[in-house]
This record gives structure tokens, C-alpha cells and sequence, in this order.
């Protein structure tokens, strides 16, 4: 996907959400996203919010698409503007029982219900006590989406961001930016950590993968032809952590990795994102002349 942003220069850009964002709202998906405020924001819950954003945690059909649980569920709240083909009827709704996301779950029939927002109480308990959540999401990875067995770590960090998610006083939309990349990066990178402390190899490499699908989301706002050496440069940032996953002192070289791109990389991203597609009007323009090719 990277790759794919960082040798067609001039194309118009192609962002991964269109592929489930109704028509006509790609604009609002991209410029805006609901706010939430954390009730406990420690390195579980930090690292629950990076796999929460990872595609590989879900299998099969969703993370091909390119989907985790934060497209459906934006900073764990909904997203009104979800649709896809064959999951969704009206925008914001889905099937989450649809074959196309897995044959071990899919009921065949076709019965899309809204996307819930996860800061509010629903059917499922948050109470630690009732046990519920946990069982719940190992459930939706591995029967729904088709995703491998989550490990107990991976499920605990999960578990404890949604019962963390709350609304912000008030509750609002807030502009897409920069920093949000930079914060899920952050989230990552503690994840990672963490992992490592537990030995957990499985939850290493989810972690890692967390953190390079968002240099693949900063990836896509800096196109065209003026910025391909900074698309390089994330696509070389992203192989670097694919081998660090491997190894086994991938905490010490994670740390590096990290102060590198801080240090660079990351500050000439930061210089330059007014001319990127993080400005909204920018972003409005890049629309307007991709538009075409979605019919
Ligand atoms: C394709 C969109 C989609 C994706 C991806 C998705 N969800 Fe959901 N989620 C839904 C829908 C729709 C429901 C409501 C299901 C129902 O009511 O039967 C739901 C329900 C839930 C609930 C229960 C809310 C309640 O009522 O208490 C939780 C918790 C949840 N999702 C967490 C997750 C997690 C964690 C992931 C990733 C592993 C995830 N979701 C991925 C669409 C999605």
C-alpha cells in the first residue's frame, strides 16, 4: 500500500478509506473525526487503541481491504459515513455476521444493523466483573473476522481501551491532522513495548504492523510529485521496522528507530504539512479531481 502511494506520483490520490466511505463523503470522512476522552489513558489502553487501528488483527477479507475495528469504529466511536459493498445497506450500518468477512461466521443472511458508538453503554457489559468483553472480542476476531487466535495480552489491551473510550464535555468533531498519525505511532511503539515484556512475539509483530500501517496513512496525504522523497523515506522507515519485528533485541532497535524518526523525518513531515493533504483545502481540491474515477 505504501509502495503503491509512493510510485504513483502524479496519479490522483487514493486513500484507503474510500473503499468503505459512502459516495460523496470521502471529504467528511477525511477532514473530520469524532473526539473521544479517555477515562484511564495508560500504556495498556494506549496499546489496546494501537491494535484497535490494525488491520492485521482482524483476517482474511478485512485487513486485505485494509479495515480494523477503528474504521467501523473512528477513535471507538461510529463512523456514519461506513459503507461497503455487501456489508452495509444505508451509510453506518454493517453485517458483522456477513460471509464476506468470514466462512466459519457468516449466517447468510443480509442484516446490517447501525454501528454502535462504543463510548456509549450498549448490549455487551463493560463491567470486568461480568466477564462479557473479553469473550466478546475474541469472538468478533476470530469468528466474525476471521482473524488468528488474539493472545491474552493482545485481548486484555483491547478490552481495556473500549472500556476506557468515553465522550468529550462536549462531545464534538475535531479536524483530522499530522498528529494523529504521530499519536497512533506513539501508541504502537508503547504497545511494542509492552509486548516485549510479555514475551508475547505474536503481539510484537501486531504492534509493529500497527505502527507501519499508520506511516502508510501519512503515506497517502503527502502525494504527488514534490513529496516522493518523503514517501520514500516512510516507505524505507516501514521496511526498517518490518526487519526489527524479527529480531530479538527489537526493543533496543525499536527505541532507535524511534528517536531516528523523530529526530527527522518526522519533523520535515510536521514543516511541510500545511502543503500536504492534512490541509482541508488541499484535500478538497485532490477530491474533486480524483471524483472522477470512482464512477
Ligand atoms: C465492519 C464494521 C465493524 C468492524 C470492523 C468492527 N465492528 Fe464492532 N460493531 C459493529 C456493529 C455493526 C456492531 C453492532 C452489532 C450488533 O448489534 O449486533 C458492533 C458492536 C461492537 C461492540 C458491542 C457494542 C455494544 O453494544 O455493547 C463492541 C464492544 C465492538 N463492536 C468492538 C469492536 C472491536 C474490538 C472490533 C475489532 C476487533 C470491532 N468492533 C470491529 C461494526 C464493526
Amino acid at each position: 500500500m505504501l509502495a503503491t502511494a509512493a510510485t504513483r506520483a502524479d496519479a490522483p490520490p487514493a486513500f484507503e478509506q474510500s473503499r468503505w466511505t459512502a459516495p460523496g463523503s470521502d471529504y467528511a470522512l477525511l477532514s473530520a473525526q469524532p473526539a473521544t476522552c479517555l477515562a484511564i489513558d495508560d500504556a495498556r489502553v494506549r496499546s489496546g487503541r494501537a491494535l484497535f487501528a490494525t488491520p492485521t488483527l482482524l483476517g482474511g477479507q478485512a485487513a486485505k481491504a485494509g479495515l480494523s475495528c477503528a474504521s467501523c469504529h473512528i477513535n471507538g466511536r461510529g463512523n456514519p459515513h461506513f459503507q461497503l459493498a455487501g456489508v452495509s445497506d444505508a451509510p453506518g450500518t454493517a453485517d458483522v455476521t456477513n460471509s464476506f468477512f468470514s466462512a466459519a461466521r457468516g449466517n447468510a443472511r443480509f442484516d446490517p444493523v447501525a454501528i454502535p458508538d462504543l463510548a456509549m453503554p450498549g448490549k455487551v457489559a463493560r463491567d470486568p466483573a461480568a466477564r462479557a468483553l473479553e469473550p466478546f472480542i475474541r469472538t468478533l476476531i476470530v469468528e466474525e473476522f476471521g482473524g488468528e487466535e488474539p493472545t491474552p495480552a493482545m485481548l486484555a489491551a483491547i478490552a481495556a481501551y473500549v472500556r476506557a473510550i468515553g465522550p468529550c464535555q462536549p462531545d464534538r468533531s475535531q479536524a483530522r491532522r499530522l498528529d494523529d498519525q504521530f499519536r497512533a505511532i506513539d501508541d504502537g511503539t508503547a504497545a511494542a513495548v509492552l509486548m516485549i515484556g510479555r514475551e508475547d512475539r505474536a503481539g510484537v509483530r501486531l504492534s509493529i504492523a500497527a505502527v507501519r500501517h499508520q506511516l502508510a496513512l501519512i503515506s497517502e496525504r503527502y502525494a504527488g510529485t514534490g513529496f516522493a522523497g518523503d514517501r520514500a523515506a516512510l516507505l524505507a522507515a516501514s521496511r526498517e521496522l518490518q526487519a526489527i519485528g524479527e529480531r530479538e533485541n527489537a526493543g533496543a532497535l525499536l527505541r532507535r528507530w524511534k528517536t531516528g524518526f523523530d529526530g527527522g523525518l518526522a519533523k520535515r513531515l510536521r514543516r511541510d504539512e500545511d502543503h500536504s493533504l492534512y490541509n482541508p483545502n488541499r484535500l478538497a481540491r485532490a477530491l474533486r479531481r480524483s471524483a472522477p474515477r470512482r464512477q
